[in-house]
C-alpha cells in the first residue's frame, strides 16, 4: 500500500548531494546531484509524499485547487521595457530595490517554520491523518518556511538570502538604501470574519493559506521578468557573467517553489473535498467553504490590488525620475513605453 502518513524526520529529509549550493563563499540551501543539476532542499521525501496525497486525493474524486499563477498576469507597473528604461539610464535603483524588497519578503515567510497553527482535524469530519492537510504540523508548514527564510543560526541562506545574492551579483556595491517593505502583502481584510459558520481560527489558516498561494503565484511572475531583464544583453553590460548567474540562481528558487505552490494547491484542494464542522453543530461541504473564499482573495488580487501598487508605484517613480539630471527626457520616453 502507499505510504500516506509520514514522520516529521522524514519529511524534512534532503537527498545526498554531490556538492553543496555556495555562492560568493555563502552557504545556501539544497545542492547539486552528480551531474551537476540544481535539487531543491528536503524534497526527498516530501516530493514523492506530496504526489501520493495528490493522487490519493484524485482516487476519491477531488483534485488540486484549479488556480495558476496566470491568473496574475494583468499589466505590470512598470513594465519591462520602463524597467529596462529606468536600469540603461542609471536608474536602476528601482529593480534593486525591488530584488531587495522580494527577499525581504521571502525572510518573513520564515515566520512559518516557528508557528503551531491550529489543528484543522478539529473542524473536519473526515480523518485526515493520511492526508496533507493532517501533515500541516507534523513539518510541511515548518519545512515550508525553512525554504523561504533559511536556516541563519547554521549558516545556510534561504530564499532571503538567495535573492539578495542575486541582487548583488547584479548591481555589485551600491549606496541604495533599504527600502521599506510595503505593510501588508496579503489581502488587507484577511483576517478572518468572512465565513461566520465556521470557528474563526480555522478560517483563518484557509486565509492564511489562500494568501500564501497568491504570493507564490505573485513571485512566480516575478521570476520570469527578473531573469529576463537579468538575461538582456543590453543590460548590466559591466557584469555579463554575473548577471547571468544571478539568473540561474532565480532559476534555483524557481524549482525550490514548485514544491510550494503544488502543496498549497493540494492542501486547498483536500479542503474542499472535506466536510467542515460549522459553529452552530451542522455540517458544510469543504468547497463552499473555500471556492467563495479563495473568489474574494483573487479578485483583490487581480482587480484592486495592482491598482493601489500602481498608483504607489507611479508617485514614487515620477519623484526618482525628476530628480535625474535628464529627468524631463527620461519621463517622456518612460510615459511612451506604457501603452508600447
Ligand atoms: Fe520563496
Ligand atoms: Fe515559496
Amino acid at each position: 500500500m502507499t505510504q500516506l502518513v509520514y514522520t516529521e524526520e522524514e519529511l524534512w529529509r534532503s537527498h545526498d548531494y554531490a556538492r553543496p549550493h555556495v555562492v560568493a563563499g555563502q552557504r545556501l540551501h539544497g545542492g547539486f546531484d552528480a551531474q551537476g543539476r540544481y535539487v531543491p532542499p528536503r524534497i526527498r521525501v516530501r516530493g514523492p509524499a506530496i504526489e501520493a496525497w495528490i493522487t490519493a486525493l484524485r482516487q476519491r474524486g477531488g483534485d488540486l485547487l484549479a488556480a495558476d499563477a496566470s491568473l496574475l498576469e494583468g499589466v505590470r507597473y512598470p513594465t519591462e521595457a520602463q524597467q529596462k528604461l529606468l536600469i540603461q539610464e542609471g536608474l536602476g535603483q528601482t529593480f534593486w530595490n525591488t530584488l531587495t524588497i522580494t527577499g525581504l519578503i521571502e525572510a518573513r515567510g520564515r515566520v512559518l517554520a516557528d508557528l503551531t497553527f491550529p489543528d484543522l482535524q478539529d473542524v473536519l469530519e473526515e480523518d485526515v491523518s493520511r492526508m496533507a492537510v493532517g501533515h500541516l504540523n507534523k513539518g510541511l508548514l515548518h519545512i515550508h518556511g525553512i525554504d523561504e527564510g533559511g536556516e541563519p543560526g547554521k549558516g545556510i541562506g534561504g530564499h532571503d538570502v538567495m535573492w539578495f545574492a542575486v541582487r548583488d551579483l547584479a548591481f555589485g556595491e551600491t549606496r541604495w538604501p533599504v527600502p521599506a517593505v510595503p505593510e501588508r502583502i496579503g489581502r488587507p481584510d484577511s483576517l478572518g470574519g468572512e465565513f461566520a459558520e465556521i470557528d474563526n481560527r480555522y478560517e483563518q489558516v484557509i486565509s492564511f493559506l489562500l494568501n500564501l498561494l497568491l504570493i507564490e503565484f505573485r513571485a512566480e511572475i516575478g521570476f520570469r521578468f527578473s531573469q529576463q531583464l537579468l538575461r538582456d544583453p543590453e543590460l548590466f553590460v559591466e557584469r555579463r557573467a554575473q548577471a547571468e548567474e544571478a539568473a540561474e540562481i532565480i532559476g534555483r528558487i524557481r524549482a525550490d517553489e514548485e514544491i510550494h505552490v503544488r502543496s498549497l494547491r493540494l492542501y486547498l484542494g483536500e479542503l474542499r473535498s472535506l466536510t467542515f464542522k460549522t459553529r452552530d453543530g451542522g455540517r458544510k461541504p469543504g468547497h463552499e467553504i473555500i471556492d467563495p473564499f479563495w473568489q474574494r482573495v483573487a479578485h483583490w488580487a487581480t482587480v484592486e490590488q495592482p491598482k493601489l501598487q500602481a498608483e504607489q508605484q507611479r508617485a514614487v517613480l515620477t519623484e526618482r525620475i525628476r530628480a535625474h539630471p535628464e529627468g524631463a527626457r527620461i519621463q517622456a520616453r518612460f510615459d511612451a513605453l506604457e501603452h508600447a
